[in-house]
């Protein structure tokens, strides 16, 4: 199967299958401590917050997701366009297909023609820098979305669960330091939804990466849309649940900030302005999402992922207010209470 048939079989497999982790990314587990004499006034509450030296409206990423066939296109135009209105960063999905076939390029060039000011982050898997990533690609890639960053996935499980998937993983940490030393654009390294634990990490921000997306367990599960793309019956696997959760992954990073200066984004069941807030409280400088994007322009355009993302920030600025915080930066986990 084509790259541009697997990509579109993902799109429409997220957007209407059931394909979450039964495991949850582990938000549930605290509750706001509300604060019943909060000295701040609702309109004085800014949610902005900053990431890779940029001010956004809120600590929101969308998810690298798509691009390399039609649909792809207008997806892409639809997501550069609410995130020019909104000013929040994006990223293009993997543009691997665009290095294989140049004529795949346009459904990422739109993106830059329809966002000229937004902040918009290249793609590119862990398993095409084996080697090293050809400098002309790795142009190719950046310059054609005139990128502000790159992003680096990484897909292990979702690779060993495709058919068709690659198989080899030596090579890609020497393929990342070989990138993050060659390339004038900061680096953000995520995962897919299976999380990046603090040793990982570590290594990563030892050869200069600067921004780590944890991209949890709890969201949108690999292994079972690659499962579901062989067999539409349901089942079961051992790998469906398999993952770090995302809150375990955002709480083991505190113990690397001694060490090295870097920006955590927490992503992976980010379903929820509470969710975008509770990360932020528990350590995150900012988060991502994937699935209720999608599912929002499959269901009903760009006006849905609009209406969809001034809701969070509208019930951002209450949660906010009701913890008696004026601005982003004042969350910290005291602001949380564990659950038993
Ligand atoms: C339709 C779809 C396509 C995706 N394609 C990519 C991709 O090309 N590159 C990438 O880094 N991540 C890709 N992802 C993974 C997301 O960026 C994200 O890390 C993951 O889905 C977990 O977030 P979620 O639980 O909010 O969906 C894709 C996700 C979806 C839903």
């Amino acid at each position: 199967m084509s790259i541009k048939d697997r990509k579109k079989d993902h799109v429409e497999l997220t957007a209407s299958g059931e394909v979450s982790y039964r495991k949850t990314a582990g938000f549930e587990r605290y509750d706001f401590v509300h604060d019943a004499l909060p000295e701040v006034n609702l309109d004085e509450v800014s949610t902005e917050a900053t990431l890779l030296g940029r001010e956004f409206s809120f600590p929101l990423f969308l998810s690298s997701m798509t691009g390399g066939y039609d649909e792809g296109q207008s997806l892409n135009a639809m997501i550069a366009e609410t995130c020019e209105k909104l000013n929040l960063p994006f990223g293009v999905g993997s543009q691997r297909v665009m290095i294989e076939n140049k004529e795949e390029a346009d459904s990422f060039k739109v993106v830059r023609d329809k966002a000229p000011g937004a902040f918009i982050a290249s793609n590119i898997g862990g398993a095409q820098l084996i080697g090293n990533l050809p400098e002309e690609h790795l142009r190719l890639i950046t310059e054609i979305i005139a990128a502000n960053a790159i992003i680096v996935h990484l897909n292990p499980l979702q690779e060993l669960i495709q058919p068709e998937g690659d198989k080899a993983f030596q090579g890609i940490e020497k393929g990342i330091a070989h990138l993050v030393t060659n390339s004038d654009l900061p680096v953000i390294v995520k995962e897919t939804g299976a999380g990046i634990s603090a040793e990982v990490a570590s290594r990563l921000l030892s050869i200069g990466v600067q921004v780590i997306d944890v991209s949890g367990a709890g969201g949108t599960s690999w292994s079972k849309v690659e499962r579901l793309r062989m067999d539409p019956e349901p089942g079961d696997s051992l790998f469906d649940d398999w993952g770090i959760p995302t809150v375990d992954c955002i709480k083991q990073m505190a113990s690397l900030r001694e060490t090295f200066r870097f920006a955590l984004i927490a992503s992976g069941g980010i379903r929820s302005a509470a969710d975008i807030v509770k990360s932020m409280a528990l350590g995150a400088n900012f988060t991502a999402t994937a699935q209720p994007v999608i599912k929002a322009l499959k269901h009903g355009g760009r006006e849905q992922l609009s209406d969809l993302l001034q809701k969070w920030q509208r019930e951002m600025t209450m949660i906010l207010t009701l913890l008696g915080c004026r601005t982003i930066r004042q969350l910290n986990p005291t602001h949380l209470r564990k659950l038993p």
